[in-house]
């Protein structure tokens, strides 16, 4: 596996690879990586005949009182990982290698309205950060395919708007949520709780089997069945900040859905936790 972080070394060995004739898989990552993320590199490595990785902490999608700052760095070990999975680049560009012209960049992508609900609701700014990043990574890789975790399904149906109103001729893959035994999904936030939080977090992925249970024997009153499982949650220590079922495109489910997915985030002791549940009920 090469390492790069110049977008110059970048371009030149994707143009190596274009030129001949080679597909090329991105996947986009913030580092600290886990199973989610080596999941979607080993999916990628089976879409295509070069996997380009990236670890870019990105500042833009970080808002004042967020942890930009404490996010985990481990680059030694995600570059081992990597290069272990099959990874052909790694690209681990400086901010300045990204924001050219300075920080924060005078122009940035805000894919609205959806951008301002539920996670946007609460991170005001988060989703033009990554819309914006994942923009120019795209533009310096120029991938075939891009593959993204389901875990911030909201993410990806910004990332797949985005990339359908610009015109960008790349093929979004989501890849399933990676969980522990416990039902927790995995995320480099979860090294945030301590032992006692630790025990607790897997409640939020139980809510969300409970209410999917629900819409599954046929309920429909989806404010009614949320909130009985947000009062679970408080109840157990958790702070919901929402918890709603949407369609997969994240509109308001309509009595006569047949697909789902119920959203959740909340806040455990310091820490944001986010879950969701997919799933298709038949007629
Ligand atoms: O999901 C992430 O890790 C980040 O939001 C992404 C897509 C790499 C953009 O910084």
């Amino acid at each position: 596996m090469r390492t790069v972080s110049t977008a110059e070394e970048l371009r030149g060995q994707i143009a190596v690879w274009r030129a001949a004739g080679q597909r090329i898989a991105f996947v986009p990552t913030m580092g600290n990586l886990h199973r989610a993320h080596l999941a979607l590199v080993a999916r990628a490595r089976q879409l295509a005949d070069r996997v380009v990785a990236s670890v870019f902490v990105n500042p833009l999608q970080f808002g004042p009182n967020e942890d930009f700052g404490r996010y985990p760095r481990t680059l030694a070990a995600d570059t081992a990982q990597l290069a272990a999975i099959g990874t052909d680049l790694l690209f681990t560009p400086p901010v300045e290698a990204v924001y050219v012209n300075g920080f924060p960049p005078a122009t940035t992508i805000t894919v609205s309205p959806l951008s301002a609900q539920l996670e946007g609701e609460f991170r005001p700014g988060f989703f033009t950060g990554v819309a914006t990043v994942v923009a120019i990574l795209f533009d310096l890789v120029q991938p075939d395919v891009a593959l993204f975790g389901e875990k911030d399904w909201q993410q990806l149906q910004i990332i797949r708007r985005m990339v359908a109103d610009l015109r960008m001729p790349i093929e979004i893959i989501g890849h399933p949520i990676e969980r522990d035994v416990d039902g927790l999904a995995l995320s480099s936030r979860n090294q945030y709780l301590d032992a006692d939080q630790r025990q607790l977090a897997p409640a939020i992925y139980r809510a969300l089997t409970a209410v999917a249970e629900g819409l599954r024997v046929g309920r429909r009153d989806y404010a009614a069945l949320c909130a009985t499982q947000a009062e679970t949650l408080r109840a157990a220590s958790f702070q919901p900040q929402y918890f709603e079922v949407r369609t997969p495109d994240l509109a308001l489910a309509p009595a006569d859905a047949r697909e789902f997915v119920v959203l959740v985030a909340a806040v455990l002791g310091g820490t944001r936790l986010i879950d969701n549940l997919y799933l298709r009920v038949d007629a």
